[in-house]
């Protein structure tokens, strides 16, 4: 059965260890994420955009392809599908009905008095539904999945009024990037612990990918408990298909079969990476 994601993430803002958010993108993704967290017992949030959500056919098509794959691989770690950066209130409403326990309104481009009333407009519906609600202040910079924003740093005031609507986690933009940094990424770590206790809510770190390690300990550290990667996997991925062609396996017997281009070398390569990120932000062994 899918979870929201409001034990976890409280459980981890008290733990001080972070959940992550792994994006997924077809079957394969989703099998390896999950088969990873089950073998390292680590609670996860599957994250879908909503490009990624037309990809995979929609909502329902998720919903089934999550579930049953929980039931066949006889997964038992509490498992969050979340629908990831939702644009309008309508999508969030979709994405519950369909059986997500867990939405993000992003209301980034919106003025705080209009974001803060669509916010709400969420949590209402998903309160009634049992499901979590992120919302975000500030703006991520990068390019997610046609999501496109400059670095705007989060205020204290967004942060308190985004919170005051009842919402689970805030996503509080502190100049994270997502896809490549370019150079260093320049984290606000004294305002994330100043956001975490004024509102008392488990933060997200978007752009999970390409932050050095010793940032992201600071970061979890400062208040940040949901952390979302994408990128990386995506290259672990594409790493691996490239290697498979290049060493010309696809032209050896029958290594044209699908599930041989994808499963020799980018499966594993998309496990070791989420294998990495469960040691590095400590959810380990954290499933209850
Ligand atoms: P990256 O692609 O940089 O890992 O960011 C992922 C993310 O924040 C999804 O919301």
């Amino acid at each position: 059965m899918l979870s929201n994601a409001k034990k976890i993430l409280n459980d981890a803002k008290k733990g001080k260890y972070a959940v992550g958010q792994y994006n997924i993108n077809n079957l394969e993704w989703t099998k390896a994420v999950l088969e990873t967290c089950q073998e390292m017992k680590a609670p996860v949030i599957l994250g879908t955009s909503e490009g990624a959500v037309k990809y995979m056919g929609g909502f329902h098509a998720i919903v089934g392809m999550v579930e049953g794959l929980m039931k066949d691989l006889k997964i038992t770690i509490p498992v969050v599908l979340h629908l990831d950066h939702g644009q309008s209130v309508e999508n969030c409403k979709k994405a519950i009905d369909a059986g997500y326990k867990s939405v993000m309104f992003d209301g980034s481009s919106l003025n705080i008095k209009e974001n803060v009333l669509k916010t709400k407009e969420v949590v209402e519906y998903a309160n009634k539904h049992q499901a979590s609600v992120e919302a975000e202040v500030g703006t991520v910079g990068g390019n997610e999945d046609g999501v496109v924003g400059g670095i705007n740093y989060a205020s204290l005031s967004e942060c308190e009024s985004i919170a005051a609507t009842g919402i689970t986690m805030l996503a509080a933009s502190l100049g994270s990037v997502h896809g490549h940094y370019v150079g260093k990424p320049k984290l606000g770590f004294k305002e994330m612990e100043i956001y975490a206790k004024a509102t008392n809510l488990p933060l997200v770190l978007h752009g999970g990918s390409g932050i050095p390690n010793e940032q992201i300990t600071k970061a979890i550290a400062a208040g940040e408990a949901k952390i979302n990667v994408n990128t990386e996997i995506q290259e672990a991925f594409a790493k691996g298909i490239r290697r498979y062609i290049e060493e010309k396996l696809d032209q050896k017997g029958m290594g044209y079969d699908p599930r041989k281009i994808i499963g020799t070398y980018a499966y594993k390569n998309m496990k070791d990476t989420v294998a990495e990120k469960i040691t590095l932000f400590g959810t380990k062994n954290k499933a209850k």
